[in-house]
């Protein structure tokens, strides 16, 4: 089977982040913090890995932080080489982006994931593209998005990152209707946003990586607000699902943090603090002393 290859991906970042706030006030999700480097970083550094040349931000009001992030910052860098320090400008360098390989566009209204990603039709065109959403954060040792370009291979269809998840999580996650199961990958009937745990099809949930293909650009053009009142992306898998090319899931290999989520920010902060061979022994010697605080308090 013959597929193109992908070169461009879009990063939908124009959420509100009212889970961070009053954080978020000021600061785009996108923009905190893992040890030391910005949600969008771990994003980037995955597309980049995994062959993306042409990365399509769709952005909204107060996020130009996360465009000055990508500006070169020539006075900086000229004081950390006067002073002689190579890993600080390295550790800059991941973030020069090549002139013309960034492109911002503006999603006015926050009308959900699937409007977001229907923004950067103009500058997708007739190809098949990746989406990544920054807050999910996935580590391992092969990019995830690098395994999902491989299954897109395999199947020719659009694929979908997917895990198990509890059953009665499954009103956080658009979830896959299975027609067949592969193993490591699923092929999808249909897909359903956020259903009940009664109302679930399985408990084979997407996550916030996906290849598509153009026709779901159009299947967006069709789609009216659905759950929650959003333009979800759900629905416009969920049509695509039914065509011959198809939809299929991947179970990926890695560890996903759901950094949209406090809880999965503080746990992806102590895994890759711990990661760290600069701090992880002391960083885990304190976690250490500090659980057996919590447990001689108790
Ligand atoms: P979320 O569901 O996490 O929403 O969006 P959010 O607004 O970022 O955060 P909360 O729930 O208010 O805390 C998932 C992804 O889709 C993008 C977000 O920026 C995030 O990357 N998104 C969502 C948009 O770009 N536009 C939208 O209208 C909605």
């Amino acid at each position: 089977m013959r597929v193109r290859k992908i070169t461009k991906a879009v990063f939908p970042v124009a959420g509100l982040g009212t889970r961070f706030l009053p954080a978020t006030k000021s600061i785009p999700k996108e923009i905190l913090t893992l040890v030391d480097r910005p949600l969008i970083q771990y994003a980037i550094d995955e597309a980049r890995a995994a062959g993306i040349k042409e990365f399509i931000f769709v952005t909204s009001r107060g996020k130009s932080a996360l465009e000055d992030y990508f500006d070169q910052a020539p006075e900086l860098e000229s004081e950390l080489r006067r002073k002689g320090k190579t890993d600080l400008l390295e550790a800059l360098k991941e973030t020069n982006m090549d002139s013309g390989a960034i492109a911002y566009v503006r999603q006015n209204r926050p009308l959900g994931l699937g409007h977001a990603v229907w923004c950067a039709r103009r500058l997708i065109g007739r190809e098949p593209f990746a989406v990544l959403l920054p807050d999910d954060v996935i580590a391992g040792e092969r990019p995830c998005l690098l395994q999902m370009i491989e299954a897109h291979a395999e199947t020719g269809g659009c694929v979908v990152a997917a895990m198990e998840v509890a059953p009665e999580q499954t009103s956080s996650y658009g979830i896959l209707d299975i027609s067949e199961d592969m193993g490591r990958i699923v092929r999808a009937r249909g897909l359903v946003e956020k259903p009940l745990p009664k109302d679930a099809p399985s408990t084979l949930a997407v996550i916030g990586r996906y290849i598509l293909t153009p026709r779901v650009l159009v299947n967006l053009n069709r789609i009216r607000q659905g759950a929650g009142g959003e333009i979800q992306l759900t629905d416009a898998l969920a049509i695509e699902a039914k065509s011959k090319a198809g939809v299929f899931g991947m179970r990926f290999q890695g560890q996903r943090f759901d950094c949209g989520s406090k809880i999965g920010f503080l746990q992806a902060t102590v895994a890759f603090g711990l990661s760290r061979p600069d701090l992880s022994d002391e960083f885990g010697a304190f976690l250490h002393d500090l659980m057996a605080m919590q447990k001689a308090a108790q």
